[in-house]
């Protein structure tokens, strides 16, 4: 697994930025993993301001989120697809109609989830990932515990999980009991990982990434067995490291 630090949230925005725009130079119809949350805004800002600027095109590009909300629909401004229209989607020349994620508002959220996996597999690999990281070493919404072998699934929150997504909603009753997330394998069958972390609050959780044990108790210590992952980390989320 490769670190790369930057100084403070803006450069790792930044460095994230430059790489997702090299790599969609190189293959203008990549496959985008997409992360929701508050650290990928700052990268999604710099793809946005880059569009405007140098006029690269999201035309042939295809995303899939890692995870939606159980009962939110898209109009929802608390749902993961809202967010990635207002963060993203809304402001680029991407056809929507190749933006997926999970549907929240479906009656059946098992048979959602599968088919969910089956339209990744279907679609061939995913090029390039974005992960942010959980305090709790979460991934996408695979809490700790998850098998490494899990594919698209219904997940229960965990407290912790929905206390720190709280700041969202505005009250820990509001935020939903259940998602549905790619799972650890569908994760780890993306051809490259790029996992931005960012702050003092996230150190404990990198540190350990970094140089604890690979377990299912820490879902995103998988992450270095796969053969190209990278971390882009700020000087304060390494600051508890040795
Ligand atoms: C978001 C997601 C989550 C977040 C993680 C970090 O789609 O799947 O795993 O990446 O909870 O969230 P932030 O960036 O808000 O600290």
């Amino acid at each position: 697994m490769k670190l790369i630090k930057a100084a403070d949230y803006n450069e790792m925005s930044r460095i994230a930025a430059d790489y997702v725009i090299a790599k969609l130079h190189e293959n203008p119809q990549i496959k985008l993993g997409m992360a929701t949350g508050d650290t990928p805004k700052g990268l999604y800002r710099e793809l946005v301001s880059d569009h405007r600027k140098n006029g690269t095109s999201y035309k042939g590009v295809q995303t899939f989120n890692l995870d939606e909300y159980i009962g939110l629909s898209s109009r929802d401004s608390q749902s993961y697809r809202y967010y990635m229209d207002s963060h993203l989607f809304d402001h680029i020349d991407i056809d929507k109609t190749n933006t997926h994620l999970p549907k929240g508002d479906v009656e059946d959220a098992f048979a959602e989830a599968e088919a969910y996996e089956q339209l990744i597999r279907d679609s061939g690999k995913v090029d390039l990932q974005i992960l942010g990281l959980g305090g709790n070493g979460h991934i996408g919404f695979n809490e700790p515990g998850t098998p490494f072998g899990s594919t698209a699934h219904v997940v229960e929150l965990t407290v912790a999980t929905r206390s720190a997504n709280a700041k969202f909603f505005g009250s820990l009753d509001l935020v939903p009991r259940r998602a549905i997330t790619m799972g650890i394998a569908t994760i780890m069958e993306s051809k490259e990982i790029l996992m931005l972390v960012s702050g003092e609050g996230k150190s404990s959780a990198l540190c350990r990434l970094l140089e604890g044990p690979v377990e299912e108790g820490f879902p995103a210590s998988v992450l270095r067995r796969h053969p190209h992952a990278m971390v882009i980390a700020d000087d304060a989320a390494l600051s508890l490291c040795s």
